[in-house]
């Protein structure tokens, strides 16, 4: 199926479709042909190289590329995740309609475990163990990595409402952390949630043996066993390991990681957040998901997003992408998006097993505005790579103070106009003194949310979702598997011990040697 997308790069690079972007700006129709909004969400994507041939052809590129048969693939429950077989459901933690497609005992475990999720937090929030209102809850330690850590934070740090409990997460194998934490909380007042999807992840696990054994020695074995919780796929390992069948929570295999915010991964943010708003957050991506599967595909977020993200990596070329909410409470989301667009579509083998032969995922990242005009944006203006940036702002504020947020949302447009025009295109005469000069024709798109809230935030991860999963079609790679991680975990297993014990060595094909021997000679 990619054959489409390979004949458009070569029609590409044998007649250029490229036109200046600053003279785009130009056109009186510009925003209304590049523009599309849903619900309380508007992507602007007037600020990109793109014309309107350019739009159309890789529109039909999308069609020819089966967006929406693959699409309605997904949705349907098909093994979506052709290396692992199996489907790719996170849709049906938030649709009661595609949870009709699983098996009815699959369906009633999903229910069981929301109704769970929901008593739990609701109890927490209101500070207690549920239905023992004398157990206290002030603290919940959340321990997980990657996409069992990153949702919540991203939840709590947006929407967090609640000031208790509070959440402190652990998830770099890093003990310094861990060591502050434990020495500042009392047991008696504190939760354990240990969030792992396999339960075999190396840094979560030694996070949780250290902070159960931290609960032991204080409260006793059954008193630990009380607060401590599990969110994971793998009962077994739960079991072994110790948590109570009553504090573990289901998470199915069809989700992945960084699909599973929408999950019993939540439990400690929906305690911060509180579980309506919970609920809210799930509407909010079912709308996307229904404006996903019904919009027809040039009025449809997802794909133009998605080839918006294919022009500048494949067509222009450009290696990166940086995200930039202007938002204070989105500061957590570059950190969830880099997992979610970076472990998803970062394959160089397509569904063929052929090495790809084209560019698949730029390397994504991203800081909160305006902290990263003062950090990153000399880069973006006058560096010798273009990055184009994805804005994301907000435009009613929960704060009153409307010229606090004048300023914020005047940078922003700030930034994506000079950006695209550079000094050349203003009405000042451009600088005569080159280092002075920016050259613009550097692009962005606006991400508008009329307000944050759980609803449009949700809306706004599942269009991400959905983008990530357009963009693997066209690419015709798996978004849904992660093997490209596995390797360095094996070896860390083996070069631990040489760290521990200077008798032991590690393959002289490592090149490691010389480096643990000196660390050997340094530490203590
Ligand atoms: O980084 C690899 C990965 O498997 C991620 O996909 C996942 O989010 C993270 O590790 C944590 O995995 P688990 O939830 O199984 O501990």
């Amino acid at each position: 199926m990619e054959r489409y997308f390979l004949q458009l790069l070569q029609n590409y690079n044998k007649k250029s479709l490229r036109k200046s972007l600053a003279a785009h700006l130009g056109d009186a129709n510009r925003f209304v042909d590049f523009s599309l909004s849903s619900g309380q969400l508007l992507l602007d994507y007037s600020r990109t190289s793109m014309d309107r041939q350019t739009l159309s052809s890789l529109l039909e590129m999308a069609k020819k590329s089966a967006v929406c048969v693959e699409r309605d693939r997904l949705f349907r429950g098909d093994r979506v995740n052709f290396t692992e077989q199996r489907p790719a459901l996170h849709m049906a933690l938030r649709s009661d309609q595609v949870l009709g497609n699983l098996a009815a005992d699959t369906v009633e475990r999903i229910r069981q475990s929301r109704d769970n999720m929901r008593t739990h937090a609701r109890a927490f929030a209101q500070g207690h163990l549920p239905e023992e209102q004398a157990e206290r809850v002030r603290h919940i330690i959340h321990i997980g990595i990657g996409g069992s850590v990153l949702g919540p934070r991203l939840l709590i740090d947006a929407l967090g409402r609640n000031e208790s409990p509070s959440v402190h997460f652990l998830s770099s194998v890093d003990a310094h952390k861990r060591v502050d934490l434990l020495a500042r909380l009392d047991p008696a007042e504190t939760i354990v949630v240990v969030v792992s999807k396999s339960f075999k992840t190396g840094e979560t696990l030694l996070h949780a043996q250290r902070t159960l054994q931290w609960l032991e020695v204080s409260l006793g074995r059954e008193q630990a066993l009380r607060r401590i919780f599990a969110v994971s796929g793998n009962q077994q390992a739960v079991d072994t390991f110790g948590v109570p069948r009553a504090n573990t929570f289901y998470l199915p295999d069809w989700v992945g990681g960084r699909y599973s915010i929408w999950s019993a991964v939540s439990l400690s943010a929906a305690a911060v957040m509180g579980e309506d708003a919970f609920q809210q957050l799930l509407d909010g991506a079912l709308e996307m998901d229904r404006h996903f599967q019904t919009a027809e595909i040039d009025r449809n977020l997802p794909v133009l997003m998605a080839l918006t993200g294919i022009w500048h990596r494949n067509f222009c070329g450009y290696p990166s992408q940086a995200i930039i909410p202007y938002d204070h409470r989105l500061r957590s989301l570059p950190a969830y998006l880099q997992q979610l667009v970076m472990e998803s579509n970062g394959k160089s083998v397509d569904s063929s097993g052929q090495l790809t032969g084209y560019d698949t995922t730029p390397v994504l990242f991203g800081e909160a505005g305006t902290d990263a005009q003062h950090s990153l944006f000399q880069m973006f203006h006058q560096g010798t790579d273009v990055v184009p940036l994805s804005f994301i702002g907000v435009i009613c504020p929960d704060h009153e103070d409307d010229e606090a947020h004048a300023v914020l949302l005047a940078n922003m447009l700030a930034q994506a106009t000079a950006l695209a025009t550079g000094t050349g295109g203003l009405a000042s005469p451009e600088p005569a003194d080159i280092h002075r000069q920016m050259t613009g024709e550097r692009p962005s798109e606006i991400i508008l949310m009329d307000k944050l809230s759980p609803h449009t935030l949700g809306q706004l991860l599942a269009l991400y979702e959905h983008k990530v999963f357009v963009e693997s079609v066209v690419w015709n790679i798996n978004p849904f598997d992660q093997y490209g991680v596995e390797l360095g975990k094996v070896l860390a297993d083996t070069i631990q011990p040489a760290l521990q014990d200077s008798e032991h060595c590690v393959p002289e094909g490592y090149g490691l040697n010389a480096i643990l021997e000196y660390i050997q000679k340094k530490g203590r």
